[in-house]
């Protein structure tokens, strides 16, 4: 059936407004000097999942079904479009700086920017990423969304920060590890989600609960991210693994391991009750495929092998 299929492919539902996201990505870093644009493009070419522009355009289309209370009115507006570029934007440019933190020679399945152009270039690719990020923030002319969005890139660098530094109280240890988690991953989904749920007019409670989506799913994928981290392959991610003991970087695995006794099991136990609490609020909305569609990419989350 027509709409079982539909809904067990969350991609399919916006695969033709997410095949231009690496054009109209290229459009906003292309009048540059030829060797930073390159720097800049090098990411975009339609290898990343592109998980996070999935993800607010399902949003947004769920969100725009909900407002007219008729899943016939999905058609993604202008501004939702650009959220959903910005966030594979911020999300990419702060790849970028990662690599140059942790040293990591390899992403997404090559070379990372930094071990093929040096440090120093990196940093102002992923700089420049931002700045014309920003610009198409800002040519969306709407405060709120301004706003919202500007506290991701607050969040990122204090995740980034809190990250640095770990706690030498056990009991602060684990918060201090949950909230580094929601600055670094799950406020980038969650406020990019509002942002669309914003343009679409919808309501203040829909609009929380699609914050709470995004937060929820945003948690849940980084600690399968930790998790991964230790019981995936760098053939497999495309990137480094076992790589956050390198760093000194305890994670849910080990912070769990060291009050009990299968530090995998109860991270995956966390990520589900994230991922559940993420169906729980995106129910909410009216029915609509896309609706279920953020239902099913719950699971997927979850899952996921890479
Ligand atoms: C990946 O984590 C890193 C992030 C999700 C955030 C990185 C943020 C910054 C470097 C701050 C700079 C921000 C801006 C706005 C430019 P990871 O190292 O655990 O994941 P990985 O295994 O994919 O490398
Ligand atoms: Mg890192
Ligand atoms: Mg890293």
């Amino acid at each position: 059936q027509e709409h079982k299929s539909a809904v067990s492919s969350p991609y399919k539902l916006v695969a033709e407004d997410l095949s231009t996201l690496c054009n109209d990505i290229k459009k906003e870093l292309s009048p540059s000097p030829a060797e930073l644009k390159l720097l800049s493009q090098y990411h975009f070419d339609g290898k990343g999942k592109a998980f996070r522009p999935m993800v607010v355009m399902l949003a947004a289309k769920a969100c725009n079904i909900h407002y007219h209370q008729h899943p016939t009115n999905n058609a993604l507006l202008a501004s939702q479009r650009v959220v959903a570029f910005i966030a594979e934007m911020i999300h990419t440019a702060s790849l970028i700086h990662d690599d140059v933190i942790d040293l990591a020679a390899t992403r997404r399945g090559r070379p990372s920017v930094q071990e093929a152009w040096g440090q120093r270039n990196a940093i102002l690719a992923g700089n420049f990423i931002m700045s014309a990020a920003c610009v198409a923030l800002a040519r969306i002319r709407n405060t709120e969304v301004i706003k919202i969005l500007s506290q991701v890139l607050e969040d990122l660098v204090s995740g980034e920060f809190m990250q640095l530094g770990s706690k030498e109280d056990e009991d602060e240890r684990f918060n201090h590890y949950l909230q580094k988690t929601y600055k670094k991953t799950a406020s980038l989904l969650a406020n990019s989600c509002k942002a669309v749920a914003v343009l679409s007019g919808c309501d203040e409670s829909s609009i929380e609960q699609v914050y709470q989506y995004g937060r929820n799913i945003g948690i849940a994928f980084q600690l399968v991210d930790d998790l991964l981290d230790f019981i995936s392959t760098e053939q497999l991610m495309g990137k480094p693994t076992a790589a956050d003991l390198k760093l000194g970087l305890a994670t849910a695995p080990v912070l769990f391991a060291a009050h009990q006794s299968n530090g995998i099991a109860h991270t995956k136990f966390l990520a589900e009750q994230h991922s559940n609490e993420a169906i729980k609020q995106i129910s909410m909305l009216f029915p609509s495929d896309e609706r279920n569609a953020l239902i099913t990419l719950t699971h997927n989350v979850l899952h996921r092998l890479k």
